[in-house]
């Protein structure tokens, strides 16, 4: 901050009205009251100060920077914000050297295919890098519009909306649809994005636990009448333990007690169903069975945003009204709605992707499991985690793969309960049966070593 840009703050932090809070108007705007003159005066900390000791903040300086020093000390790479060249593809240009890469979502492969990569630069030529303006203000351009019928048609539901991101798509369509009151039910391993939605609604969670129809129902007997609107929210495919939703079950036991349903598919669209066309492809339901089919187009599509897929009147109103994924925000780049466009195209003339990555999965699955490696609960889909408890060992397997050519990320608390730490390896339609074999036979060998660390790195 500048010297006058700070004697601004100080100017303003000595007036009124900063930093006490503030009500949300209904254009989701936080407004600010001045402070109650009998309130006495809290203390204040100075501009470029505010957030130093912050718990949270100081927490994770302090985390990185322990992360970094074991790194430097050991003499070991740092997977984490690893610098990379090129794209994110079964094989990463990092560490001057080739990696075979398990680290990205890119089921399919299509985030540099050159049909996508062509969609979208001739997008960019014909309408510029940004949309600059919200879709409501800006005039529409029709690739929208043809996205959104075709994830409509898809669906078989009455409409669509895309959106600039996954994560606001759930904290802004929750946001929007619940409030004091209301109840969201939610599977216990649900994306943090469908938490932030019930935070931004005011509504209440409640967790049932994951993928347990017994659970979900006695949740409900016990809780449904004590709100108004419920929402049940869970994932057609979980992203940190590689299970499948039992979506179609689930579904049902909510609409029993007068529930809607919204499914986020995000690691499920384009890898499950005979066409990728996602679980409810799998389990061969009806558009109309889920409120709200929920997915992004960043991960299998090979994009950027997120979109939702529902009846046509919810749509509209979340297009015209729904700070975050229409209202007060940007409209997506057009370049990425272009590209996601392409990858359905290449989705729809390629099915065969979607057995090639199912194929490797079941081959890593067996390859792991011969190794007695552990799996956890995974399902043998293309998301398997292998457990690794201590946040310690888990890096230190990630960082160990990493200098014998291989990439694949480690996860930690809170992401994943503490002593559950894990690898996890997104497989490909890409990746060759050698990478797949050579990196199982490299893992087993890195776990082993893992296992003679000193027990306090277990922790
Ligand atoms: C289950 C789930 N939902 C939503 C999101 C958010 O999607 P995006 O990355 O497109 O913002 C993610 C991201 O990883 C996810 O795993």
């Amino acid at each position: 901050m500048t010297e006058s840009a700070r004697d601004l703050a100080r100017k303003l932090l000595a007036g009124n009205g900063i930093g006490n809070g503030g009500t949300t108007a209904g254009n989701g705007v936080k407004e600010t009251k001045p402070v109650a003159a009998s309130r006495p005066a809290r203390p204040r900390r100075g501009p470029g100060r505010q957030f130093t000791d912050h718990p949270d903040v100081a927490a994770a300086v302090m985390k990185q920077s322990a992360i970094a020093a074991v790194y430097e000390q050991s003499g070991m790479p740092n997977p984490l914000f690893l610098p990379r060249t090129g794209s994110n593809d079964t094989v990463i240009r990092a560490l001057d050297t080739d990696l075979v890469n398990f680290s990205a979502y890119n089921y399919l492969g299509l985030s540099s295919h050159p049909g996508v990569v062509r969609a979208a630069k001739e997008a960019l030529d014909q309408y510029g890098a940004s949309a600059s303006a919200s879709r409501i203000v800006s005039g529409e351009i029709p690739l929208y519009g043809r996205l959104e019928q075709r994830l409509a048609g898809i669906y078989d539901v009455g409409d669509a909306m895309v959106t600039t991101s996954g994560y606001l798509t759930n904290a802004g369509v929750i946001g929007f649809l619940l409030r004091e009151g209301d109840v969201a039910f939610c599977d216990s391993l649900i994306h943090g994005s469908v938490v932030s939605g019930t935070q931004w609604a005011g509504c209440r969670r409640i967790n049932f636990r994951h993928n347990d129809p017994d659970s979900l129902r006695s949740v409900l007997k016990m809780s449904r009448s004590g709100f108004d609107r419920a929402l049940v929210v869970v994932e057609g495919h979980y992203s940190m333990d590689g299970t499948v939703g039992r979506v179609a079950e689930l579904a049902a036991i909510a609409r029993e007690f007068d529930c809607a349903v919204m499914v986020d598919e995000a690691h499920s669209f384009g890898v499950f169903g005979p066409t990728g066309h996602g679980i409810r492809e799998h389990f061969g339901m009806a558009g109309a069975d889920v409120d709200i089919w929920m997915g992004t187009l960043s991960k299998a599509l090979g994009s950027v945003g997120g979109f939702i897929a529902a009846d046509s009147d919810l749509i509209g109103a979340m297009k015209s009204s729904a700070p975050g994924v229409a209202m007060l925000t940007g409209a997506p780049a057009p370049s990425g709605i272009a590209a996601a466009l392409a990858g359905l195209d290449v989705l729809e003339a390629e099915p065969e992707r979607v057995t090639r990555l199912w194929d490797n999965a079941r081959l890593f699955d067996a390859a792991l499991r011969e190794r007695e490696l552990n799996l956890g609960d995974s399902q043998g889909t293309p998301i398997l985690p292998v457990i690794v408890p201590g946040e310690l060992r888990a890096g230190f397997v990630s960082a160990t793969l990493l200098q014998r050519g291989v990439y694949a990320g480690a996860i930690s608390a809170p992401a994943v309960p503490v002593g559950k730490e894990r690898l996890r390896f997104f497989i490909t339609s890409e990746h060759t049966e050698q990478q797949l074999l050579s990196t199982a036979d490299l893992l087993a060998e890195a776990v082993t070593m893992s296992d003679q660390l000193p027990a306090a790195m277990a922790d």
